[in-house]
């Protein structure tokens, strides 16, 4: 027996760094989907392979790397604690192999590691039986996500459950939007791999040089996500683009934007954006512009040509889902 279950990636569109400090973040479902297929074993393992390339085993504390040798543990130790968390709420000894297959790229800032655990959680569960609510598929990657982020906001996981929009406040927790607007975006990803910590260290530095301009510039950043909220509801493009481009303006401020990020950003534009900024912790990784549907093409061409890769997306409402089983 076979389970495959599928979740998709994300965008920050308002409010990254800014959220750390208990502003108002915009996060965003979109249609590019990681495919987690799992079938049971015979022993209590649990094994993974990824289109990454690596696969290996996990058995009793240790890792026997099938291919791609022992540095991919560190890529697939998350996909098990994510499958752990659901195994250690059923029986001993059972064990399960995981296929990943995944359209999203790594450590660009599009929550490829939220969407994987929260598909694998979906994929085991349903694999055994294990009839778990919405929540509890949003919750179960918690240390799967901790194991990437330190500290996860719990963003990602969130988002690849529910799809859709949610807004996110720290102090406030996650509520999700009803949108009806289509959203279509340009990612344009600069292929630098950057660290959250890291970024998010540089930025409390900062703060810690000059406090009252860091902090007006992220009370700015709250007023901005806010407007974009009603701009969102109200299904104002232009002026969700124009909100963009001055969240982008105060991202280059506390200096996590770079020349890439920024060259891709202009590209984008010139091609006929209505917006575009760089989006998760910066530093490298991707950029999100706002595109009327019939400019996307200029816009993947343009980013094309001064070396980014682009991907044409849009918002998705569907989260988390068992989509084969067999
Ligand atoms: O690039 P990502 O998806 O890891 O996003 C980081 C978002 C930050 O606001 C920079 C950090 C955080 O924990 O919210």
């Amino acid at each position: 027996m076979k389970v495959v279950a599928s979740a998709p990636a994300k965008v920050i569109l308002f409010g990254e760094h800014f959220v750390v400090y208990d502003k108002l973040a915009i996060v965003m479902a979109i249609d590019l989907h990681v495919h987690v297929t799992a079938s049971k074993r015979s022993d209590d393992s649990i094994q993974i392979k990824s289109d990454l390339g690596f696969a290996g085993l996990f058995q009793d504390e240790t890792y026997k790397p099938e291919f791609g040798g022992v540095e991919g543990r560190r890529i697939l130790e998350p996909i098990k604690l994510a499958a752990e968390a659901v195994l250690n709420r059923l029986d001993d000894n059972l064990g399960v192999n995981l296929a990943i297959d995944s359209k999203i790229p790594m450590a660009v800032g599009l929550g490829s590691s939220g969407a994987c655990a929260v598909a694998t959680v979906a994929a085991t569960s349903h694999l055994f039986g294990l009839d778990l609510s919405i929540e509890e598929i949003s919750q179960l990657p918690f240390r799967a996500e901790e194991y990437v982020h330190i500290k996860p906001s719990g963003i990602d996981q969130t988002i690849s459950t529910y799809g859709g929009v949610i807004k996110y406040r720290r102090s406030e927790g996650i509520t999700p939007l009803k949108i009806e607007l289509e959203v279509p975006l340009v990612i344009g990803n600069t292929g630098k791999l950057r660290n959250t910590g890291q970024l998010v260290k540089k930025v409390r530095d900062k703060r810690e040089r000059f406090p009252k301009i860091l902090d007006s510039i992220m009370n700015l950043g709250d007023i901005i996500s806010t407007r974009a909220e009603e701009a969102l509801r109200q299904g104002d493009m232009s002026r969700l683009g124009e909100l963009m481009d001055i969240n982008q303006g105060l991202l280059s401020a506390i200096a996590v934007s770079t020349g890439q990020l920024e060259a891709l950003i202009f590209a984008s534009r010139m091609a006929g954006a209505l917006g575009s900024k760089l989006t998760g912790a910066g530093g490298g990784g991707c950029i999100v512009a706002l595109s009327p549907k019939e400019k996307q093409d200029s816009l993947v061409k343009a980013i094309h040509q001064i070396g980014g890769t682009a991907m044409m997306v849009r918002k998705t409402d569907i989260g988390v889902r068992v989509v084969q089983f067999e």
